[in-house]
């Protein structure tokens, strides 16, 4: 089978390469609506980097993590062989020959010790400064945390997201020592960091979004599509990625586009019509600024209506079913521009048809 190969991201890589090429001062959040391609482009990236650059990469995504010691094993990497006392020894060996780069590496012996101690973040952020610190004597470390949105709400001695921010800050705008990204699907972590005081000033936010119409053209027509079947893509898919590699598997699997395009729509709309059918019957509550609603089926609807006529609307107005919407990735928040709009293409259209039914 033919390989799909990496397409495109050249404004975004070289947007990050500028970033790289400065000294750290920014936290750097690389935020866009479901599948648009943050995971592949960062991971591509990465691969191609000078070898000026020490990448270290952790993917927090389907990781149940509860407590300390889930966190710690995400975060890093144990090597068992490394029995050291002197983290300088230990980086400078290891940079040796440093071909992986999930989480940062830490000898066993040592991250036994920040186990056994009470205040594990303390000891845990004291370790990883170190041995950026060493890192940094021959490269610049590049920490890169994927999905952190999953630590969100986990509280051990109070939320351990302000933590990390805290250190994120002083790794970036206090020490100058290593660049920090954190990459998020989540738009409403994405609105709440975008909101939240102690990071003002202190971070920058990165848009990766689904292809325009030119690059989906450009990357359907290296796979053999036409003109024409070019348009039914963008007009039901869009520029989703993940479902122009699809619609390119199935082509090169001698399929048809169009039924492929028209069965993914009808999926899409069964799926919101029993949404909406289901909230005839419960009313689910989202929290907002610390107190509890109850989303209401007619202002979701009400919500949908007006995307019928228009691809955006604001995010104000209807706030807890819009929430709820995001939750249910139908809808995406730009925190930006305070713009609320349908996660995909195919979203919209399937609100607009299910409007029309309706
Ligand atoms: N630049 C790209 N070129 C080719 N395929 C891509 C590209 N970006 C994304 N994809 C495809 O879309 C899928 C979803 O992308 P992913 O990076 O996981 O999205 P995200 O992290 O934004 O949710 C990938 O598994 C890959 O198949
Ligand atoms: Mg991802």
């Amino acid at each position: 089978m033919k390989r799909i190969s990496f397409h495109d991201r050249e404004r975004e890589t070289g947007e990050i390469m500028k970033i790289l090429d400065m000294e750290p001062s920014l936290i750097t959040f690389v935020y866009g609506p479901i599948n648009s391609g943050k995971t592949t482009a960062i991971s591509h990236l990465i691969k191609e980097l000078p070898e000026c650059y020490a990448p270290f990469y952790v993917n927090l995504r389907g990781r149940f993590i509860t407590d300390y010691e889930d966190f710690l094993n995400v975060l890093f990497e144990i090597d068992e062989n490394g029995g050291v006392a002197n983290i300088a020894e230990y980086t400078r060996s290891l940079l040796k020959d440093m071909g992986a780069v999930s989480g940062i590496p830490i000898p066993i012996n040592l991250f036994e010790r920040i186990f056994e101690k009470k205040d594990k973040s303390k000891d845990m952020f004291k370790y990883i400064e170190q041995f950026f610190v060493e890192v940094s004597k021959t490269r610049t470390p590049i920490l890169i945390i994927d999905e952190l949105q999953v630590i969100g709400d986990l509280k051990i001695d109070g939320l351990l997201i302000y933590k990390l921010f805290n250190f994120f800050i002083r790794l970036t705008k206090e020490l100058h020592l290593a660049h920090v990204f954190v990459i998020t699907s989540d738009s409403l972590f994405i609105e709440q960091v975008y909101s939240e005081a102690m990071l003002e000033e202190r971070c920058r936010y990165l848009l990766v979004d689904d292809f325009d119409r030119e690059t989906t053209a450009e990357f359907l027509k290296g796979y053999g599509f036409t003109d024409g079947e070019v348009g039914v893509v963008w007009e039901y898919c869009g520029g989703k990625p993940v479902c122009l590699v699809e619609l390119i598997n199935r082509k090169l699997g001698g399929g048809d586009v169009k039924e492929k395009c028209e069965d993914s729509l009808k999926l899409r709309v069964s799926q919101l019509k029993d949404l909406l059918d289901l909230l005839g019957y419960v009313k689910p509550q989202v929290m907002l600024e610390g107190a509890k609603y109850d989303v209401e089926r007619e202002h979701v609807v009400e919500i949908m209506v007006m995307l019928v006529d228009k691809d955006v609307v604001s995010f104000g107005g209807y706030r807890p079913e819009k929430q709820f919407m995001i939750k249910k990735n139908i809808l995406f928040l730009d925190p930006k521009d305070g713009m609320v709009r349908p996660q995909s293409r195919l979203n919209l259209l399937a609100i607009r048809e299910v409007v029309r039914n309706a």
